[in-house]
């Protein structure tokens, strides 16, 4: 099983290319986390500096899997800093290198998000899914609940306009 840590300061330039490598990997793949078509590498160098920059910030949260140094996997935590909100948490940009799949890095990475965020006193997960996706059956299987369905919310690289369905998970009941 690959190795699976956080994120919390700047990767060195090996790692840094295999998160590139991975993030092109990933939408080429046909993981819809935001692109119709895999980034170039400028593209992909650039959003990884800003996902480092939120996670300087304390925004995010970062987890990678790797094997032998290799990029398997990432997943990310948006997380608040404000009273009202700093409870809950949207997971984001789960992604598993089409290589590595099915060998339980997923469900790893998405554990170890979680464990992270009842640390830091998280107790209310969200994130939205592409519908019939297998991140969708994942979530499903770790305990997250279905909200809803939005239709025509994410444009494919067909053209189409696909839904997301929601979901919650509660890590611990909520206060008061
Ligand atoms: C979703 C994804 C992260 C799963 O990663 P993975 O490492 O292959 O998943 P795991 O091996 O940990 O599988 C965990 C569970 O997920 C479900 N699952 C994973 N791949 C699946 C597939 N292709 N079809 C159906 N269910 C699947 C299964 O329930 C599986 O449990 P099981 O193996 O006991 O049956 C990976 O397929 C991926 O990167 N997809 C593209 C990215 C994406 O769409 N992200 C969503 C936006 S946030």
């Amino acid at each position: 099983m690959p190795k699976i840590s956080e994120l919390t300061a700047p990767p060195s330039l090996e790692l840094f290319s295999e998160l590139v490598e991975l993030l092109q990997d990933a939408v080429k793949s046909g993981a819809a986390i935001g692109w119709t078509e895999p980034p170039s590498t400028k593209e992909a160098r650039n959003y990884w500096t800003e996902v480092l920059e939120a996670v300087g910030r304390g925004e995010r949260l970062l987890f990678v899997a790797t094997d032998n140094l290799v990029g398997a996997g990432a997943i990310q935590l948006a997380v608040s800093t404000r009273a009202a909100t700093r409870h809950r948490a949207e997971v984001q940009k789960l992604m598993v290198h089409s290589q590595f799949r099915r060998r339980g890095i997923g469900r790893a990475l998405l554990a170890a998000l979680e464990a992270a965020a009842v640390d830091r006193g998280v107790s209310l997960l969200l994130v939205d899914l592409p519908s019939g996706s297998a991140a969708e059956q994942m979530c499903r299987r770790s305990g997250f609940r279905l909200v809803g369905q939005v239709p025509g919310f994410t444009r494919s690289a067909s053209g189409s306009f696909d839904p997301v369905s929601i979901y919650y998970r509660q890590l611990a009941p909520a206060a008061g």
